[in-house]
């Protein structure tokens, strides 16, 4: 058994004492085991390398009897029994799948966001998973960037409050309990930035792009108590986040006060020498060390040439051992010494899972968006006789999972024929693919033609494979892949011949350019990948049973051209708005997007007035309540997102057009009427001045709060910001 069971600070180092230099670099070392692909297969590692001691942690591992074996043979049979840390991508459920993190980001809930997090933890504890790479934190305006998907879309305000609620969700309360995971905020930094929306492709934003935009969601994660944080395989205007000690050991740990553990991105240190900022695994080893990496992924750089490194000089032993106290105060803290086998013992009930199930259904639902609905197309009627299902996403379950599925298996989502069926049992729900999703046969159009005319209603379900969007899946041209288009196309031209509306759901991990799509539809949906209760969670909006909420958090494109969009730009000194000869435009299109951030209709009628700001003056410590009467002039109780704005008019660094200070949420019934009231903390409205410093600066703040960021359909309010009392 242990040889040790640290408790605390003083037996970890009586440990670190007892330790070999292999056994050092063993707890530096994560290796993958081949119960799921996420990287390159790295061969040449075996269980006797945990048996000496020189694999200290496994990824990629899944089920709690292989996990317990691992750990048997880490504790029981190695020299010092130091228990293994596995961790998973356990990006959005394990193996109930909640909607893809972009897809749940449009719930705009930060108690939803914690509440699928702890389910996703309790359920991958169970398999003996104790880390998971996740919440996924890279502020993403590009839709050409596959990891869009992951991430909570394009705003920072979004992502810090994403960032808290993963973080406390995986964590818990105590990160020592058999349900809690090490959560890792990934992928710091800037990720979201590569160039022209490439995969990998190098990273350059300004200093005030990072402090504002990309640092912020890393900041809340770690005041959060993230366990670990994950460099991007990316490099920042020419340093590798995995050798950047700057951005580690200057921004994030002293800066921020990190002091968990950097786990590098899977072979990453390795990629050092593809970076071209390393000649071999010695001098890569060194430079992610140097940085503050603790954890090697898969590389085996630290255990190959770390050795050499120290005999070279290049490293000292002090810093390898710093690294070894972090993992192992972290397995510490992971009650790993105590108990190695408490995450595994014990299977969740059924009726545990079930109730995950009826989440997943909840969150699925809400978080589809309802782009268009024209002449209220939707909801269906409740006494429809037929409804034809065309499309390759119709009846398409495991592309209902989206990225990153973890242990999900694909048998397991309800596919949208079936949640369609299910939910209209008195109707004829019909079904033809018509074309696969990518690929160019497009012989099965003219069956799917058929089985348009006598329905009632179509329903196009079209969009991305679930592997078109996540890692390594940028798209240069982000609209329907294959034949999709010429079947919409042709189902738009039969239905409209008939008078038969058209609904048309899109699957995938990114807004797609389908402006053709939005225009002739009479009805356009975003949902995302919506997890393993897909089918259910679409039928109940098609069908009224639930009225749609769910907001876009990225802004959606007209044109690929418009790349990237964001509500924040600021606004230059010919700005968009007014239009005009010289304003910021294209000659060829919009520069709006085709639906803004935050857009997203609702089977209400939601009216807003009389906005209000009290008190509309103030210093740094008050803060204003701002508050707007909300009413439902529709036929359907249904819910409303608002969303609270600021625009600086005059500050010493040019101001962006709109600034996300809030978001609130109001249920109302036909004809009701109520107040949201968002409170607005003068405090917030601190920026970064020339030096990149924080301040406050004095002076008038416009206060708009609407629907979306629509800018022309704010609300619009004052408040005086003053510095001190009197002025
Ligand atoms: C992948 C991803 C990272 C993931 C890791 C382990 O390449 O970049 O997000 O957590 O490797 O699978």
């Amino acid at each position: 058994m242990n040889a040790l069971k640290p408790r605390d600070p003083r037996r970890i180092e009586t440990l670190i004492g007892r330790m070999t230099l292999t056994e050092k670099l063993g707890q530096l070392t994560m290796m993958a085991a081949s119960h799921t692909v996420t990287g390159p297969v790295i061969a040449g590692h075996s269980v006797g390398d945990i048996r000496s001691g020189r694999i200290g942690n496994l990824l990629n591992l899944i089920g709690a009897a292989a996990a317990r074996e691992m750990q048997r043979i880490a504790v029981e049979e190695s020299r010092l029994g130091i228990p293994l840390l596995i961790g998973l991508d356990v990006i959005h459920g394990h193996r109930t799948l909640f909607p893809a993190p972009l897809g749940e980001a449009a719930l705009f809930d930060p108690e939803a966001w914690a509440l699928t997090a702890r389910e996703s933890a309790r359920e991958a504890a169970a398999d003996g998973i104790a880390m998971t790479f996740a919440p996924m934190l890279d502020v993403s305006r590009d839709p050409r960037w596959g990891r869009t998907v992951e991430g909570p879309g394009e705003s920072a305000w979004v992502a810090e409050r994403l960032a808290a609620a993963k973080v406390r969700g995986y964590q818990g309360d105590d990160l020592a309990a058999a349900d809690s995971l090490a959560a890792v905020a990934k992928h710091f930094c800037a990720y979201g930035a590569v160039t022209a929306g490439r995969e990998y492709a190098s990273v350059d934003v300004s200093e005030r792009a990072l402090l504002e935009v990309h640092m912020p969601p890393f900041a809340a994660a770690v005041a959060a108590g993230v366990a670990a944080v994950m460099p991007a395989f990316t490099d920042l205007a020419g340093i590798p986040m995995t050798a950047h000690a700057g951005m580690l050991r200057g921004r994030l740990r002293r800066q921020l006060g990190f002091e968990g553990v950097l786990v590098s991105d899977y072979n990453a240190i390795a990629e050092l020498i593809q970076h071209g900022v390393a000649a071999d695994l010695v001098e890569a080893a060194a430079l992610a060390l140097e940085a503050g990496v603790d954890i090697d992924m898969v590389s085996g750089a630290y255990l190959q040439g770390l050795p050499a490194a120290l005999e070279r000089g290049l490293v000292s032993l002090e810093r390898i051992d710093e690294a070894v106290r972090r993992v192992l105060s972290l397995k510490a803290r992971l009650g790993l010494f105590d108990d190695p086998y408490r995450r595994g013992a014990a299977a969740e009930s059924a009726a545990a899972l079930g109730e995950r199930r009826r989440l997943a259904r909840d969150v699925g639902a809400r978080s589809i968006v309802l782009l268009t609905n024209r002449d209220d197309a939707l909801p269906l009627a409740s006494d429809i006789r037929r409804v034809t299902l065309i499309g390759p996403l119709a009846d398409a379950p495991a592309e209902m999972r989206g990225p990153w599925w973890s242990a999900a298996e694909p048998d397991a989502q309800i596919s949208v024929l079936a949640g369609m069926r299910a939910a209209l049992p008195r109707a004829e729900v019909l079904h033809a693919c018509g074309v696969d999703i990518a690929g160019s046969d497009d012989s099965g159009i003219a069956a799917a033609l058929e089985l348009c005319d006598g329905a009632q209603a179509v329903v196009l379900c079209l969009g991305e494979a679930a592997t078109m969007s996540g890692e390594a899946a940028s798209r240069a041209h982000p609209g329907l892949p294959g034949r999709q288009r010429k079947l919409a196309e042709a189902v738009l031209e039969r239905a409209g011949a008939r008078a038969i509306p058209v609904i048309a759901v899109l699957f995938s991990g990114r807004p797609l350019v389908v402006p053709w799509l939005a225009e002739r539809a009479a009805a356009l949906l975003a949902a995302w990948f919506p997890g393993c209760e897909a089918g259910h969670a679409l039928a109940d909006i098609l069908t009224g049973r639930t009225s749609p909420s769910g907001r876009t958090p990225i802004s959606w494109p007209r044109a690929v051209g418009q790349i990237p969009l964001d509500f924040g730009q600021r606004r230059g000194g010919r700005p968009v708005d007014p239009p005009g000869p010289f304003s910021s435009r294209y000659i060829d299109e919009s520069p709006e997007p085709l639906f803004p951030f935050g857009h997203g209709l609702t089977y209400g009628r939601f009216t807003l007035s009389h906005l209000r700001v009290v008190p509309d003056s103030g210093t740094e410590s008050a803060t204003v309540q701002v508050s707007v009467e909300v009413e439902n002039q529709g036929r359907r109780r249904a819910q409303e997102t608002v969303f609270l704005f600021t625009r600086r008019l005059k500050s010493r660094v040019a101001p962006p057009l709109l600034e996300l200070r809030g978001v609130g949420r109001i249920a109302l019934d036909p004809g009701a009427r109520g107040t949201l009231t968002l409170p607005l903390a003068i405090a917030q409205l601190r920026s970064l001045g020339p030096d990149l410093e924080p301040a406050l600066e004095p002076g008038a703040i416009e206060i708009l709060v609407g629907a979306s960021a629509n800018r022309a359909a704010l609300l619009t309010g004052w408040l005086e910001v003053r510095t001190t009392p009197e002025s």
